[in-house]
């Protein structure tokens, strides 16, 4: 491959080498459409996004190899983050069932869709670590913990590049947006980031590197600067640290005008100024700005950059191509197959089933689910037969129909009276439905509260100052609570919401995030039992606002927060801790941690550390019981957080069974960063909990001490 792409790279002009590095918007050509099926003809765009379906993109497929001089193939890319036509749970939500398998299996149903249209590289997955639900962008990312963000960095780049990038089952993926994007100022998106050297290395980057060990084929950095750096520019980590120490020999493109919005920063006086930059820094791929096309041959001119630096980036553009098998057959993806009507089921199901499994139980303290066939039941709320906010963000290609969660109650309960009454709308001042509303639910045996965000209140610039419900929704929730009627509310949102008045009122809670296409059903499948809620909060759910950002892995504090102690870290309006912490969910039954163990308990470095901890089903039915396990190093030369995880296990028990469950650590897992960012493992003793979550009154602890030190 190598020889053919310096033989293709050197017949090329200057102006073809840019039209790789060029990608363009399909939905918005800067020229307009016409312009680009010209440029693409002569060779001057190279990829295109935005664009999906195999008739049109095999049309412009042509232009690119039998009308341009070189008949260099196009990639073809699109943010397929959480299915294409059928739509799975938003990343946020998916990873609350902390199964990598279940990851692994959406990312692969995606593109059995997305390819058949064209799609040759998705913008995904989000990798972006987040502890602030203002960010309208944690609905994106798989929450606050950089352990499970690996763990699904790897499973969802398994999933979309399969183990050969040029099987035409196959397709690139994104690993995005490189760094600590999910830590912007007061959750403001596209804001300026300030996190520490230590917090990057420990939070921000581990999921990054997870995916290039991984194989991921492209990276994206992030809108936002760090330090003072934008990441489009930013060499020391895009070069010297992914290329330089991780080896990573894929291409980077720019997030949408990034590498222009480098005059915006402050970093750039123009576009050749902003092109060289980021060019330097190691961005290969220019989206939509045209800063390459436009702003590299002043740059060359002027001496900001040289021929072997665009030369570089070309080189890594073509081996992408090649290794996606490109220039053996450009149309490949396209002339698949159709999808067969049972794989098409397939699909449907695995979306039913990740609904399903992603539903969080935050709160059922009467009983109240799961449902015990009532007759009559009053549905209520903005969002009970919302087909379109059920997707989230990030929907491009879905033929926006999804099961509301009235469709999945009917089709659950076809002998329950079920009376919908939206009561008022999502957001804005009508509330002229809620005298009608709570007639409905004064004549009904239960009442389900159906509320939450629009699809559009998460994503990209959506961030929220309050992450409480918008509009009139409480005054509906609690004229519909002041009934004193069972209430059983399913909130559908892209982020923690603060509502401590439901929490406290209601009889139960489900937080179903957006969940997809078939929401309703999954929706349904917890309210009736058919599903016994498994999944956990895969960020900390906050008690108000005020209180972000609050995370598990955090710091003790010379002062640890202690409600009885004046002087400690607290808020004196607050309490201290979240409404429910990481890990959080409950199930239909009981479960205990009836023993846990560590052996050996005297560990000699490079010794494997074994962890068994014993699970009963203390209850009336069958269910899934997922265990964390946390390490703390409570004395060591760097302060360590309260809790880091380490590892999740599962055990499915029917009432009564008991399961021992397994982890294994070595010494290397007991390493941390000194006070000069190196790995080093400190001899001393560790404690090590095993539990449902971090509430640290649920877990089960023991502890091994380690002999002696040894860096790794
Ligand atoms: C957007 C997003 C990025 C996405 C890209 C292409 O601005 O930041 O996540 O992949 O543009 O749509």
């Amino acid at each position: 491959m190598s020889d053919r792409i310096e033989r293709l790279l050197a017949s090329m002009t200057l102006e073809e080498k840019l039209g790789q590095l060029n990608m363009i918007d399909a939905g918005m050509p800067p020229g307009g459409e016409d312009e680009m099926k010209r440029q693409i003809g002569a060779g001057t765009i190279g990829s295109l996004l935005n664009i999906h379906g195999a008739e049109k993109l095999n049309a412009l497929q042509r232009l690119a190899c039998e009308e341009s001089r070189l008949r260099i193939p196009l990639i073809f890319g699109l943010d397929v983050l959480h299915g294409h036509y059928t739509i799975f749970p938003i990343p946020l939500a998916e990873a609350g069932a902390f199964d990598p398998n279940l990851w692994e299996k959406t990312a692969r149903a995606s593109i059995e869709e997305t390819r058949r249209a064209g799609v040759t590289l998705t913008f995904a997955p989000m990798l972006d670590v987040c502890r602030d639900p203002r960010w309208g962008r944690i609905a994106e990312c798989p929450g606050e913990d950089a352990w499970v963000a690996s763990r699904y960095a790897e499973a969802k780049v398994r999933g979309f590049q399969g183990s050969d990038l040029s099987a035409p089952e196959n397709i690139a993926c994104t690993a995005k947006h490189l760094g600590a994007y999910g830590a912007v100022a007061a959750g403001r998106d596209y804001a300026s980031v300030d996190v520490s050297e230590r917090l990057m290395a420990e939070v921000y980057l581990p999921p990054f590197e997870a995916a290039v060990k991984a194989g991921v084929a492209t990276i994206m950095p992030s809108f936002n600067d760090l330090a003072g750096i934008p990441m489009t520019a930013h060499g020391r980590f895009l070069n010297d640290l992914v290329r330089g120490q991780w080896g990573f020999a894929g291409v980077m493109v720019s997030d949408y005008t990034a590498v222009a919005e480098l005059i915006a920063h402050g970093v750039a006086e123009d576009l050749a100024g902003a092109a060289a930059l980021a060019l330097k820094a190691g961005v290969d791929i220019d989206m939509q700005d045209e800063a390459y096309v436009r702003g590299l041959p002043a740059a060359l001119e002027r001496g900001l950059v040289a021929m072997a630096d665009i030369d570089r980036a070309v080189r890594r553009v073509l081996d992408l191509k090649m290794r996606l098998g490109l220039f053996d057959d450009p149309y490949r993806h396209v002339s698949a197959a159709p999808l067969s009507a049972d794989a098409a089921a397939e699909i449907t199901a695995l979306a039913r089933e990740a609904a399903a499994r992603s539903i969080v139980l935050l709160k059922n303290d009467k009983g109240g689910l799961p449902l015990k066939n009532p007759k009559r039941i009053a549905l209520i709320g903005p969002l009970a037969d919302a087909p379109l906010e059920m997707f989230g963000p990030w929907f491009a290609a879905a033929p926006l129909h999804s099961a509301t969660v009235l469709e999945g109650l009917r089709a659950a309960m076809p002998e329950a009276d079920i009376r919908h009454v939206p009561g008022v709308t999502i957001e804005g001042d009508d509330d002229g439905g809620i005298p009608d509303a709570v007639t409905a639910a004064r004549d009904a045996d239960i009442v389900l509260l159906s509320l939450g965000e629009t699809k559009d209140m998460t994503g990209e610039a959506h961030s929220r100052g309050r992450i409480e419900l918008p509009g009139r929704q409480r005054a509906l929730a609690e004229a519909v609570l002041a009934l004193g009627k069972p209430v059983v509310a399913i909130l559908t949102h892209g982020r923690p919401l603060a509502l401590p008045w439901l929490f406290e009122r209601a009889d139960a809670v489900l937080a179903t995030w957006f969940l997809g296409s078939e929401a309703g059903h999954g929706i349904a499948a917890v309210l009736t039992g058919a599903h016994n809620p498994s999944a956990r909060l895969a960020v900390t759910w906050p008690y108000d606002g005020g209180q972000i950002p609050i995370y598990h892995s955090h710091r003790s504090t010379g002062r640890p927060a202690n409600p009885e102690v004046y002087f400690s870290t607290r808020h004196t309006d607050l309490p201290i801790e979240p409404q429910f912490p990481f890990g959080h969910g409950l199930s239909y039954t009981r479960f205990a941690v009836t023993a846990v163990a560590a052996a050996p308990a005297e560990v000699a470095p490079g010794e494997t550390i074994t962890i068994e901890a014993e699970i009963e089903n203390q209850g009336e039915v069958a269910g899934e019981e997922t265990v964390f396990l946390f390490l703390r190093d409570p004395v060591a030369s760097v302060a360590r957080p309260v809790l880091e995880l380490k590892g999740v296990a599962k055990a499915v028990l029917k009432p009564g069974e008991r399961k021992v469950v397994r982890f294994t650590l070595n010494t290397d897992d007991l390493a941390f960063l000194d006070r000069d960012l190196k790995p080093r493992v400190e001899a001393g003793l560790f404690e090590i909990f095993v539990g449902p979550s971090a509430d640290r009154t649920r877990l089960t602890a023991t502890t091994i001490h380690l002999r002696g030190a040894a860096t790794p």
